[in-house]
């Protein structure tokens, strides 16, 4: 039996915990190095083989549900969420699975893609005629108030309350993937009497929808009347886990993918004259950004695709064997763990030309790089791949056309880097400096004009509080 060979630098009895901790990318790159695409470390007793490049994450991927458990490695979630989705047992993920698709599915995106403009332009409308900021935790605020719109409706400041961001912090910052999660520790006691507070309201959201389900068409009102696939109803504490595993699936991995786009187009003005024009040609001041506008945003969609490559707020996934594996020449025993890693799949160049360049045109279709759905593993893959990522992707694009549609931003940020945490990669901060571009450059005067006389509330605003 030929063991997979570990990586250097571990210690007696941690391994590489504290170094997975700070510095995975570093970690992977220099197993990779070592060991080249399939290498070992050691996280305390716990062996987990790190796996390279499409042919390995496909077969991690496909694994999944088979000879891969994915519950085990999501364990630290499930005292912050509740039993759902990922942190469920596979039976009952896959009952579930009809109420994902249906909240997810196509038409309700129409529905998504307004929540973001009117969110993102109402931060927009916040931030007055010039200042600075740091982008990173704009972005936190903003994706909370997109996700708070996209699954409450309208109401959700009022209906969830002015405290329901900070209790939903304060769980946020509980989570530890390596101490036991019921530990008496003072984080952890915040974290329940928080997750208490929190289910109160979301519970009694849950009965004004159950008593007046013809007011409200929302996520909670969804998951009240659609079935799953054994035919029952999902009791309320699976709608407010589910509710929960929504916003940690999705909050802090598009704050962090959305705070890097930004920086690494103003860090790359040529890639960002690109887009500004696209913007110019395809986005009216003043109407939604919809569906079909979306799609004409070629260049912000090729960027977003470079920012997961370059800095996956996702970078691993992690699952546990069932079963003992041969992968490449090497046994792998069952009750080992098996990680993909970004850090050394997004780099290789026999699959990335010039890999450590920012260069989103290798998504066009004339180069059409990263084209084999394992190549880049930052929205993962197979059956449990992202069923957010349209979402997370339409509301970047939105966030960046409308910015920089209606804003020249300048980045004071000399340096830039990825911050590694217990949930989602992040930038450091990413201060810029904007200045609002005046009205008559978004517009011309007589669309000014007809639109502020036919009621365009936006144009309407604008000029109340911008008069030129
Ligand atoms: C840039 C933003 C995002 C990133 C990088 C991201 C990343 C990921 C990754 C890597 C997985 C697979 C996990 C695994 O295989 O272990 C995943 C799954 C998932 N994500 Fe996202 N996500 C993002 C945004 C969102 C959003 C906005 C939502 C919801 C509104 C969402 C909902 C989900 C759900 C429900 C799953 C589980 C799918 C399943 O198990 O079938 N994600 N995400």
């Amino acid at each position: 039996m030929t063991l997979p060979p570990i990586v250097s630098g571990g210690y007696p009895v941690v391994g590489h915990i504290f170094e997975m901790l700070r510095d995975r990318a570093g970690l992977f790159k220099r197993g990779y190095a070592e060991h080249g695409d399939l290498f070992a470390i050691k996280l305390g007793p716990q062996y987990v083989l790190v796996v390279t490049g499409s042919e390995h994450n496909r077969l991690m991927y496909t694994q999944t549900d088979k000879t891969l458990n994915m519950q085990e490695g999501y364990t630290f979630l499930e005292e912050a969420v509740g039993k759902v989705l990922f942190t469920a047992s596979k039976d009952d993920y896959y009952n579930q699975r009809p109420v994902l698709q249906e909240v997810f599915k196509r038409e309700r995106m129409v529905g998504y893609i307004q929540a973001m403009n009117i969110e993102v332009q109402r931060w927009l409308d916040s931030l007055g005629e010039s200042g600075e900021m740091d982008l990173s935790e704009e972005m936190l605020h903003l994706t909370q108030y997109v996700a708070g719109r996209a699954l409450i409706g309208p109401n959700f400041r009022e209906e969830l309350g002015e405290g329901f961001w900070d209790l939903y912090t304060m769980i946020s910052k509980s989570l530890d993937p390596v101490l036991p999660p019921t530990l008496p520790l003072p984080k952890f006691k915040r974290r329940d009497q928080a997750r208490e507070k929190i289910h109160a309201v979301l519970r009694r959201l849950i009965d004004q929808r159950r008593d007046h389900p013809d007011q409200y068409d929302d996520l909670i009102s969804t998951l009240l009347k659609t079935p799953l696939k054994d035919g029952t109803f999902m009791p309320d504490e699976t709608i407010v886990a589910m509710f929960m595993g929504l916003i940690f699936a999705g909050h802090e991995t598009t704050a962090g993918q959305a705070g890097w786009l930004i920086a690494l187009l103003l860090q790359h003005p040529d890639y960002l004259d690109a887009v500004k024009a696209e913007i110019q040609a395809q986005v009216a001041y003043g109407h939604e950004i919809d569906a079909s506008v979306l799609s004409q945003l070629k260049h912000i969609y090729w960027a977003i695709d470079e920012t997961t490559r370059l800095h996956p707020s996702a970078d691993t996934q992690i699952r546990t064997l069932e079963a003992p594996m041969t992968v490449g020449s090497y046994d792998v025993p069952a009750g080992w763990r098996m990680m993909v890693s970004g850090s050394t799949s997004h780099f290789l160049p026999d699959t990335f030309q010039q890999p450590e360049r920012f260069d989103p045109y290798r998504f066009s279709p004339e180069r059409g790089e990263g084209k084999d759905p394992f190549a880049i593993v930052g929205f993962g893959g197979g059956i449990h791949k992202c069923t957010g990522m349209n979402f997370a992707k339409n509301e970047m694009a939105i966030i960046t056309s409308l910015l920089f549609q209606q804003f020249d931003v300048e980045l004071l940020s000399e340096e830039v880097h990825t911050v590694t945490g217990n949930g989602a990669n992040r930038p450091s901060a990413v201060r810029v400096r904007y200045q609002r571009k005046p009205l008559t450059a978004l517009t011309d005067a007589d669309t000014i004009r007809e639109a502020a006389d036919a009621g365009c509330p936006h144009i309407r605003q604008h000029l109340a509080t911008h008069p030129e």
